[in-house]
């Protein structure tokens, strides 16, 4: 009986033994799952940083729930297709094709919102100082006679995509479309200088159908800094 309960016992421990390396093993992979999943970006400035020219109540809706949405579907696709997990977002958005059939228009429209989202923060600041200064103020100049012609371009290109897209300043300094969330990079385009969000969820709690009003105020928050900073960086390489 002594032998048949120590072995018993033995088995008893390797079993135990077995279970644990299980556990360990799932937590490990579990977490290393959880590091390819994209967030949500915090914003480098407070919901209410650009006062009357966009409220608090539209910044707090279109971070908080537009965007997460974006990043809470993009994980979900990646996770129909975890041979997927791992690439960048620009990686994904790039090589739609590459993508399971099944999972394409999700990593499409939602990737693409989670990449445009992320720029856009970018693209404002509460220290906007009206108009670039450095390099691509003189460049936009000279493409398009003056400041002011540039916005009045940049604006009626914003102003005429039917529906809900993007306008985009790129770093040729031509003024490009896209509709839905496709970004210019899915089309091979280097990534954009600056870009507006023209979806009436941007806007509309504060403007209702008036995005030109939209697109006036919005210049007084644009970070041209950042703009300039990609300008320098496209021209470097
Ligand atoms: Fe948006």
């Amino acid at each position: 009986m002594d032998v048949i309960n120590k072995m018993k016992n033995i088995m008893e421990l390797i079993l135990l033994n077995v279970i644990m390396n299980l556990i360990i093993l799932t937590k490990h992979t579990t977490k290393k799952r959880i590091t390819f999943m994209f967030t949500l970006p915090d914003l480098p400035y407070g919901y209410d940083a650009f006062g009357k020219y966009i409220s608090k109540n539209i910044m707090e809706l279109h971070h908080s729930k537009h965007h997460q949405t974006y990043v809470d579907n993009v994980n979900k696709a990646l996770e129909k297709a975890p041979e997927l997990a791992g690439k960048s977002i620009e990686e994904l958005i790039t090589n739609l094709d590459e993508a399971p059939e099944s999972v394409r228009s999700i990593i499409r429209n939602h990737g693409g919102g989670h990449y445009n989202h992320s720029l856009f923060w970018q693209f404002m600041t509460p220290d906007g100082h009206g108009q670039p200064n450095g390099n691509l103020g003189p460049a936009l100049n000279e493409k398009y006679g003056d400041f002011q012609s540039f916005m009045d371009e940049f604006g009626a290109k914003a102003l005429g995509v039917f529906g809900s897209g993007w306008a985009w300043l790129m770093p040729d300094l031509s003024i490009t479309t896209t509709p839905n969330q496709d970004s210019p990079i899915m089309e091979g385009s280097p990534p954009p200088l600056l870009g507006l969000d023209v979806w009436e969820h941007a806007y509309y709690l504060d403007y209702t159908y008036k995005r030109a009003d939209y697109i006036k105020a919005w210049w007084n928050v644009v970070n041209w800094t950042e703009a300039e900073k990609r300008f320098d960086a496209a021209n470097s390489q």
